[in-house]
């Protein structure tokens, strides 16, 4: 995959550290000066000069860095487009408010502070979306909140389905879809797909990615799904990355299994005559899956 140098990556990945300071700063002058229309709190918005002066320099930079990581690549192209352009406007809207305090134009200031924490407040939700996945708040939000929030009320990921009867489970979509689910979709699904790689569907991961097939249906050694998680945690090309949930012993054996049986997408278990030692770690991802629930 075509990577930009890393110093490119490097300066770009200050993006999700730096972007709080001017939130934090617009929010708060956004809320002074609501205050400040109080008798009570006139006074609230006396440092507004001063927020404002650190805030758009600071929206500045933030939104520099933001550029540069989106270099990096793998993220839903639409969702960034939007995200990358409202938070361009966000630090332009920083920056004219800023000098509408210094010339001292005082109610057009207060307008473009407030379009500008308007615009600011989408552009966050979109770059949460972009970095954790769109349902990342409605996930685990109660029943109506999730409808609201536009999450969807599927089934929860990462959860093996109703194992109940484990040798009638379908081997992909039973225990092998849900380990990818909840060990690598943060990476390659449908907000992120690194390496171009999507292991959000049996078609996706047959699909393979940037450097071709993921999976050779039987081929462990032609299989670079296998061999990276096979790879010692701080090797570069290991996944899931150092630093990131890993794959247990059971949610391994289960997938070099899936493979050496010929990744089979409806099969059962029974179908695929599993071994006793299969059985065993099928049964302790059971297990896994029934404790998470
Ligand atoms: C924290 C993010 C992250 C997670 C989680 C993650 N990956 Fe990756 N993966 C990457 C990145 C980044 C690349 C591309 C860079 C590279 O080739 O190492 C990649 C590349 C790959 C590739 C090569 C794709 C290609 O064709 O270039 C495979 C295969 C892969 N990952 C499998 C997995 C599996 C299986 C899991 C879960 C067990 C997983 N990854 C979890 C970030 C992640």
């Amino acid at each position: 995959m075509h990577q930009p140098p890393e110093i490119i990556l490097f300066v770009g990945r200050l993006h999700p550290l730096l972007v709080h300071l001017p939130i934090g700063m617009l929010c708060l002058l956004a809320a002074l000066e609501l205050a400040a229309w109080m008798p009570r709190f006139q006074k609230a918005n006396a440092s507004a000069g001063y927020i404002i002066a650190l805030a758009a320099p600071l929206a500045v930079v933030t939104a520099g860095c933001g550029w540069l990581l989106s270099l990096s690549g793998g993220y839903d192209p639409s969702l960034l487009a939007w995200h990358k352009w409202l938070g361009t406007i966000t630090a332009i809207g920083a920056v004219a408010t800023a000098l509408l305090y210094r010339w001292r134009k005082f109610n057009s200031y207060r307008v473009s502070l407030f379009v500008t924490a308007a615009i600011l407040a989408a552009t966050g939700h979109l770059g949460g979306s972009l970095t954790h996945g769109s349902d990342y708040l409605s996930r685990y939000a109660p029943g109506p909140l999730k409808w609201m929030l536009g999450g969807s009320p599927q089934v929860l990921p990462g959860k093996v389905q109703s194992t109940k009867n484990i040798k009638q489970s379908p081997v992909f979509a039973g225990i092998v879809l849900p380990i990818f689910q909840n060990k690598c979709i943060n990476c390659h699904g449908p907000a992120k797909s690194k390496g171009g790689l999507r292991l959000d569907s049996y078609s996706a991961v047959m699909q393979g990615g940037d450097d071709g097939l993921a999976v050779k249906p039987v081929d462990l050694a032609d299989s670079p799904l296998w061999q990276r998680i096979q790879l010692p945690v701080d090797a570069d090309d290991h996944m899931p990355p150092g630093g990131k949930p890993q794959l247990t012993a059971a949610e391994a054996a289960a997938i070099k299994w899936w493979i050496e049986t010929g990744t089979r997408d409806t099969n059962t278990v029974a179908e695929l005559k599993p071994s006793p030692n299969i059985s065993q770690v099928l049964s302790e991802l059971e297990g896994q899956a029934a404790k998470a629930n």
